[in-house]
């Protein structure tokens, strides 16, 4: 049944470096959507030192995936960023296994609602190591810069804000080695769980961002209503 673009209920899963903040973006503002980046959160935490920053870092920094229950406790926190009851969102890095998602699905349901579509970026691992080495990241506003295809004009330095560019400290070769090997193992089968419900879709995530942004559109597009 068509729903109202800004009730969508968007997910984006991929793995590391296949574009799934860059397409957020162009989605919540498309659809007028909340967004809520798992990662996003997670980094700020660590950078204002709270207890759930403490307790992630070390994940982190290796590549690994944060345990569960920290995960969990951040599910209604997660949902009332993203808008709630109030308007759909696009998850970005959520959920990022079998049980994450389906304690989503629990939620959910809790709430007598669904996830309408779920999109699979999918992009081969060497081309991702080339994309995420060369990634620099706003702090402050989260844009992020390729090295080579699309630098800054000033080097080290935010165009919208001005910040000081970072380089993640898990964008290092072996880090992201790591993360790729993490994500084959435990967020792949998100994908099967989501085939089965008949809700996912895939996209070749190797074409320029707006040709990607398009094939999405493509398939968001008829979901919604005219209301
Ligand atoms: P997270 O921050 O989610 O990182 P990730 O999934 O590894 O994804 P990235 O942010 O690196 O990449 P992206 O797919 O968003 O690509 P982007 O658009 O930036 O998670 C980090 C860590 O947090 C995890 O390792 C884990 O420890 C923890 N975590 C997070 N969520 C968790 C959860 N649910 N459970 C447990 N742990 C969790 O693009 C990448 C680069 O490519 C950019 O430079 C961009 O400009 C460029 N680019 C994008 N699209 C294109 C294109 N089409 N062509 C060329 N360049 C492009």
């Amino acid at each position: 049944m068509p729903v109202a673009e800004n009730a969508l209920r968007l997910i984006l899963i991929g793995p590391p470096g296949s574009g799934k903040g860059t397409q957020a973006l162009q989605l919540c503002g498309r659809y007028n959507i909340g967004h809520v980046s798992t990662g996003d959160i997670l980094r700020r935490n660590t950078q204002k030192g709270t207890s759930l920053g403490k307790h992630a870092e070390e994940f982190l920094q290796a590549g690994d995936l944060v345990p569960d229950p920290l995960i969990f406790d951040m599910l209604e926190d997660l949902y009332n960023r993203a808008g709630g009851e109030q308007q759909g969102f696009v998850l970005d890095g959520f959920p990022r296994s079998e049980s994450q998602a389906r304690a989503l699905s629990d939620f959910l349901e809790g709430r007598s609602q669904s996830i309408h579509k779920v999109l699979l970026l999918q992009l081969d691992d060497d081309v991702i190591v080339g994309r995420l080495i060369h990634r620099r990241t706003c702090p402050k506003c989260g844009r992020s810069y390729h090295l080579q295809a699309s630098p800054p004009q000033q080097a080290g330095v935010c165009d919208s804000d001005g910040s000081t560019l970072v380089w993640r400290p898990d964008d290092h070769e072996e880090v992201i080695r790591n993360r790729l090997d993490t994500y084959h193992q435990q967020t792949q089968p998100v994908a099967a769980y989501y085939a089965q419900k008949g809700v996912l879709s895939s996209i070749d995530a190797s074409s320029p961002i707006s040709t990607i942004t398009e094939r999405i559109t493509r398939l968001v597009d008829p979901l919604v209503s005219s209301v």
